[in-house]
């Protein structure tokens, strides 16, 4: 018995080790492929989803699975095995008694599948809410300047106390039922062996006055109770798994559901591997709808035709799809009908990566990443030597302020740019996008936060080191476009007009009302500084 107790030490703990090195590996591995996988998301795939919930799939949700796999791994080997065993060498000591098990059995698995049923919706809810909480969480550390600036601190706290504390009623509820299941296990336990000592010791007393000649003795009583114990013990391990499994098939649903989604934007299979010839842009009858019903379109009949080299300005009030319209040409999102080409050949036929690689986008939510300013412009072009560097700086009038930083071009950018200002952030956005050396730029509101002459620099800095590329300018002033080769003017989703500056102001009553309200803002502006 010694001699199997040390033997029993140490696989336990080899067991323990090699679960541990498994399923840390397990979780690590998936939540790997989950990163892989949301890296891949189109944008309909991300709007499908909210980060926060990712969060909390990539962190809170793996971890339950990793836990479960270990009980799995570690102890539904043992217990059946163990279970098998015993009762095999409880059966060979007493048959009769064995029957208890037929009794106990039944009672234990019904009990288990009420405990099963009752908690599993309330741990699917449970992590739900803990997504609103994460979101909560995340939502106000990003806006935690907002927060400031509106003196919503109290009702903030408010809101996140109100979601803390619906997210320990769930979990409470939850737990509830969990912890009646180890007490539950243990009547069982202790009802039986008081039935064996029961009628085990009845046949004692018996056979030692002779009436059951050849009855059970002592010796086999207590074999037969420390059988017993094990055959509990690897029950109670069984079910211990399952309900561990239980409480992490939500998390386990919530994870597939990510590694199910259908990315909907992606290489064609046949898609060739060529590149944009040129930067032309055709719109052929294009309509677009986010929610992809025909009912609700937010681009209706888009016809458009842009020449390669051309600058063409894109005005229009807000919500009138100005980015709708150009997301569509990197392919951000597909078309619901009709096609856009670039270079002559439909975006669909491109390998994504050959497509966007042509493509300088700057979006209207843009981003810089923490770290130097020289590590966040080789996003364009990872190869690109200080010259180009520079050059793209120059061309979108950063070079100047990026030098009067004390550290220059290796000025670290604290989460992703707080300490630089809007506009010179969104310059650095702009030489980014340049440093691609794009057949085609586009400056969704780029330049919003820029001052009207700078404005001008950076589009004749454009104009003079980009001549080829073509160029699409959204922007909410008339300044930052009436040079433009061509002008369109969005509304509601469709092509109001399209023409020159002159032309428009000519025969446009949209694009007249925008640059007269703006001619006299300044004109008031002019006059106001005497
Ligand atoms: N991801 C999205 N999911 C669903 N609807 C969206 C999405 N993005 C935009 N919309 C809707 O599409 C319409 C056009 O939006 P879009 O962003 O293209 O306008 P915009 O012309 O760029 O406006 P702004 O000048 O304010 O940037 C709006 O009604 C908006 O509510
Ligand atoms: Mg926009």
């Amino acid at each position: 018995m010694i001699g199997m107790a040390l033997i029993s030490l140490l696989c336990g703990a080899l067991s323990g080790k090699l679960a541990a090195t498994a399923s840390t590996g397990f979780a690590s591995n998936l939540r790997q492929k989950l990163f892989y996988k949301v890296e891949n998301f189109s944008f309909a795939n991300l709007d499908r989803f909210n980060t926060a919930s990712l969060v909390t799939r990539l962190t809170t949700d793996v971890t339950n699975i990793q836990q479960s796999y270990m009980m799995i791994i570690r102890m539904l080997v043992r217990a059946p095995f163990m279970l098998i065993m015993a009762l095999c060498m409880a059966i060979s000591i007493s048959p009769k008694l064995s029957i208890i098990f037929a009794v106990t059995l039944p009672l234990l698995v019904v009990g288990l599948l009420v405990g099963v049923r009752l908690a599993f919706p309330r741990f699917e809810k449970m992590l739900h809410k803990y997504d609103d909480m994460n979101e909560s969480t995340q939502e106000n550390l990003i806006g935690i300047r907002a927060v400031k600036a509106f003196v919503r601190e109290d009702n903030e706290i408010k809101k996140f106390k109100s979601v803390s504390e619906t997210v320990q009623k769930l979990q409470f509820s939850a737990e509830k039922i969990i912890v009646f299941a180890f007490p539950f296990m243990q009547l069982l336990v202790y009802a039986c062996i008081v039935c064996i000592i029961f009628f085990g010791g009845r046949d004692i007393i018996n056979s030692v006055n002779g009436k059951l000649p050849g009855g059970m003795d002592l010796g086999d009583l207590t074999a037969f109770l420390s059988y017993v114990m094990q055959i509990l013990m690897s029950l109670m391990m069984v079910a211990m798994t399952f309900m561990m499994i239980v409480i992490s098939r939500a998390s386990l649903d919530r994870v597939v559901q990510v590694l199910d989604e259908d990315i909907d934007i992606k290489d064609r299979e046949d898609a060739e591997d060529i590149y944009p010839k040129d930067g032309s842009i055709d719109f052929d009858n294009v309509d677009f709808s986010y929610s992809k019903s025909p009912d609700v379109l937010n681009l209706e009949n888009i016809d458009l035709h842009i020449k390669s080299g051309e600058t063409v300005g894109i005005i229009g009030g807000t919500g009138s799809a100005k980015t709708t319209l150009v997301q569509l040409i990197p392919r951000l999102y597909d078309v619901f009908d009709g096609s856009v080409k670039v270079g002559g050949v439909d975006v669909r036929d491109y390998k994504i990566e050959n497509l966007r690689g042509a493509i300088g986008m700057v979006l209207q939510k843009n981003v810089l990443f923490s770290g130097t300013i020289r590590q966040n412009l080789l996003w364009g072009n990872k190869d690109a030597t200080q010259e180009e560097i520079e050059h793209a700086a120059k061309a979108a009038q950063a070079h100047d302020f990026i030098m009067s930083f004390p550290n220059g071009y290796e000025t670290d950018l604290s989460q992703g740019g707080v300490n630089v200002s809007g506009g010179q952030k969104q310059r650095l956005c702009i030489a980014r996008a340049l440093l691609k050396h794009p057949k085609i730029m586009i400056l969704d509101d780029s330049t919003s936060a820029v001052d009207t002459a700078t404005d001008a620099s950076i589009r004749s800095g454009l104009k003079q080191e980009f001549g080829d590329t073509t160029v699409l300018i959204i922007a909410q002033r008339i300044s930052s476009v009436q040079d433009a080769d061509r002008i369109i003017v969005m509304n509601d989703g469709k092509i109001d007009a399209v023409g020159t500056h002159e032309q428009l102001l000519e025969s446009n009553e949209i694009y007249r009302d925008v640059y007269l309200s703006q001619q006299k803002g300044s004109a008031d502006e002019e006059v106001q500084n005497g």
